[in-house]
């Protein structure tokens, strides 16, 4: 069932677990999320992303995200990923979307909050929730930092709050060692950052980007230390970019269809996604 984000997340809050933002990019990757959230009974939040529109156009995932989530057991949260400007938030909200993010992680705190205040402003109006960004995390998606040093972008607990307060968010995303894309070195999370956050933004459910490729005492760190919402993609594609590769390399040449290839990516996907919601809530989610 088709439902608002907050709804999602203030269960987790209640209920000390995290749930997963899964990035849809095709077919495959939306029905995967679906089927693991159906098999597991646990919500999720279904979410597009502007920077895959080269895979996927908006204005097709729109409607089928949507009518996934109408459809699914579980509740699902139709979400706008790093919506870039206003303009993207606004078309998400038009297009239905019960959540959006305003992405101004790079702009002035000042910028960043009046902005993130108007589109929440216009997403409440509309009964949609709004995540916005603090601090900030790279892409990485060739795996090259670069010299990138996270704590350089730490967010500030004190800004934090003084964020949130401006805006009326439902959800922050913060920046405390992850980053977007592929590790080519293990992650430090600092989680003195969460719990700071944490305890300075009161039960506001923070979220961490650049949550694939992560180790199991790391998801299960951030969890206890106050993450809500985990943003996931990089490698769960991969996952499904394994499968293929081995479907293919055992497939005798010229009988690979496509469809066995869309079947094989999307049951690796869906297993990926499984395990990572069982790390989120090892004991399942709850319904306030
Ligand atoms: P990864 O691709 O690193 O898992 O990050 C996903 C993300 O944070 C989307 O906002």
């Amino acid at each position: 069932m088709l439902v608002n984000m907050k709804e999602i997340l203030d269960d987790a809050s209640s209920g000390g677990y995290a749930v997963g933002g899964f990035n849809c990019s095709s077919l495959e990757s939306a029905l995967a999320a679906v089927r693991a959230s159906e098999a597991l009974g646990m919500p999720f939040i279904l979410q597009f992303a502007p920077v895959h529109e080269q895979y996927l156009a908006f204005d097709v995932a729109a409607p089928l995200m949507l009518q996934l989530a109408r459809a699914a057991k579980t509740p699902v949260a139709v979400h706008l990923d790093h919506g870039g400007s206003v303009e993207w938030c606004l078309r998400a909200l038009a297009s239905g979307f019960t959540s959006v993010m305003f992405d101004g992680s790079a702009l002035p705190f000042e910028e960043n909050a009046a902005t993130t205040a108007a589109v929440a402003r216009t997403a409440h109006a509309l009964g949609a929730s709004v995540e916005a960004e603090l601090g900030s995390m790279p892409h990485n998606y060739n795996g090259e930092m670069g010299d990138y040093r996270p704590e350089d972008f730490y967010t500030k607990p004190d800004r934090a709050a003084e964020f949130v307060e401006k805006t009326g968010v439902d959800a922050l995303a913060i920046s405390f060692g992850t980053v977007h894309g592929i590790y080519k070195t293990a992650p430090k999370l600092s989680l003195d950052v969460v719990r700071s956050v944490r305890d300075a933004t009161g039960a506001l459910p923070l979220v961490m980007h650049g949550g694939s490729g992560l180790s199991d005492a790391d998801y299960r760190d951030a969890v206890a230390s106050g993450i809500r919402k985990v943003n996931y993609y990089t490698y769960g594609a991969l996952a499904g970019g394994s499968a293929v590769a081995d479907l293919a390399a055992r497939t005798p040449a010229g009988s690979l269809h496509f469809h066995d290839v869309a079947v094989a990516a999307t049951d690796a996907i869906r297993a990926d996604v499984e395990r990572v919601m069982r790390l989120l809530a090892p004991g399942g989610a709850k319904r306030a």
